[in-house]
């Protein structure tokens, strides 16, 4: 039996994954983490008998440092993921990373901890999963560019004008996935495309030049990669998470899974266009960050997660988000190869700085 933790077990990435593991025969749930669901945790304790169970922000802390887990799945949403990605990288343990939002803050340090502990993150997030399968047992050299797919979100066509109107109920209506509402609103603004952007470079040792962001309204190719003869392989699926969760916790068998199948000529039609970058400044915000590297992208999470959090509360327009984030930026002066205590600092003073502007 393998055991398995899953940090954010509550979560739309947790769900998935918790009805993933009931369909696979040899798994075994050990950890379940949450933060404010209890009514759900309870539930799921019930069913899955789990021999550890942790509430909140320390409680995450301490359930990542358990040493009876094979394989830990870091569902939890935002950079309170980080600490837990750190621990189970020291403790070797098999990773299944969502949180995006730990390689964005501090990419360059797990790299390194990867490296020092050969352990490798296999990833979720369908993007990264897709290019993952991609380029499985093929010569880095071989690879000539990272192509990630964007559905482009609920307002692909709208005017930056129109854009100012929009609403929480608007930016909650993702046109072609069903995930947490965090993330729903950073595919809104494409910071989410920038994230990936980020997250692809640090799992993959791909250089920014060669990552290639291209609008898919239809989310079902989940990205690809073009080799050096130009031939380019995609991976293609529904949009179900718990197929890309499915393989990084069976990985590298395939299992039969309860996703549907795709039916192409269903699907009749796969189209691709540019971003429009005037109208999504956070994904530029986002690319900013990353060039700049050091403690700039803790920076631009920190800030986001607070605009997001006051827009979802209704505290701010769509529009603000972008605008609190480059202030926070520009007063920001990066701090280059961070360790994980400045990270931390720069996350934590990020936050208070953008409540105050608020
Ligand atoms: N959803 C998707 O389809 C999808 C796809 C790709 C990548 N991802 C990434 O996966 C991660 C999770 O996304 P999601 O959509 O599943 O988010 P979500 O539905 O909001 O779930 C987040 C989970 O984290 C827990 N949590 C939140 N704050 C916490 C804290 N301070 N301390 C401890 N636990 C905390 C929540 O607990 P409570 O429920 O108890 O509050 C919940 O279990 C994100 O990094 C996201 O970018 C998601």
């Amino acid at each position: 039996m393998i055991k398995i933790s899953i940090l954010g077990s509550t979560g739309s990435i947790g769900t998935s994954a918790l009805d993933v593991v009931s369909h696979l025969k040899n798994f075994k749930i050990i950890g379940l983490s949450a933060n404010k669901n209890i009514t759900l945790l309870r539930k799921q304790i019930k069913e899955n008998k789990p021999k550890i169970v942790a509430v909140g922000r320390d409680g995450l802390k301490n359930i990542s440092l358990i040493k009876e887990a094979d394989v830990v799945l870091i569902a939890v949403v935002g950079s309170v993921g980080l600490t837990s990605l750190v621990n189970a990288i020291k403790l070797k343990k098999r990773i299944a990373l969502a949180n995006k939002e730990s390689l964005v803050v501090a990419g360059v340090l797990i790299e390194k901890l990867l490296k020092k502990y050969s352990v490798k993150i296999i990833p979720v997030d369908s993007e990264h999963s897709a290019i993952f399968q991609c380029i499985d047992g093929r010569n880095p050299k071989e690879l000539s560019k990272v192509i990630l797919t964007a559905s482009g979100g609920p307002f692909r066509n709208y005017s930056y004008k129109k854009l100012s109107a929009v609403t929480v109920k608007d930016v909650l209506k993702h046109p072609t996935w069903k995930m947490g509402r965090k993330i729903t609103v950073d595919s809104a603004t494409l910071i989410n495309k920038g994230f990936e952007v980020i997250e692809a470079h640090h799992l993959f040792g791909v250089p920014y030049s060669k990552i290639e962001v291209v609008i898919h309204p239809q989310s079902i190719i989940h990205s690809g990669v073009e080799f050096v003869d130009g031939s380019i392989i995609a991976q293609m699926g529904r949009t179900d998470m718990r197929l890309p969760i499915q393989y990084a916790l069976t990985y590298p068998e395939r299992k039969i899974s309860t996703v549907k199948r795709l039916d192409l000529v269903k699907v009749g039609k796969l189209e691709f266009f540019k971003i429009n970058p005037r109208n999504f400044p956070c994904f530029e915000l986002a690319l900013s960050a990353a060039k700049i590297s050091g403690t700039m992208p803790a920076v631009l999470n920190a800030a986001n997660e607070i605009a997001v959090g006051k827009f979802l509360e209704n505290k701010i327009d769509f529009l603000k988000i972008p605008k609190l984030i480059e202030r926070a930026m520009k007063k920001h002066c990066s701090v280059k190869n961070p360790l994980l205590e400045d990270i931390l600092q720069v996350d934590s003073e990020t936050r208070k700085i953008v409540e105050e502007m608020i």
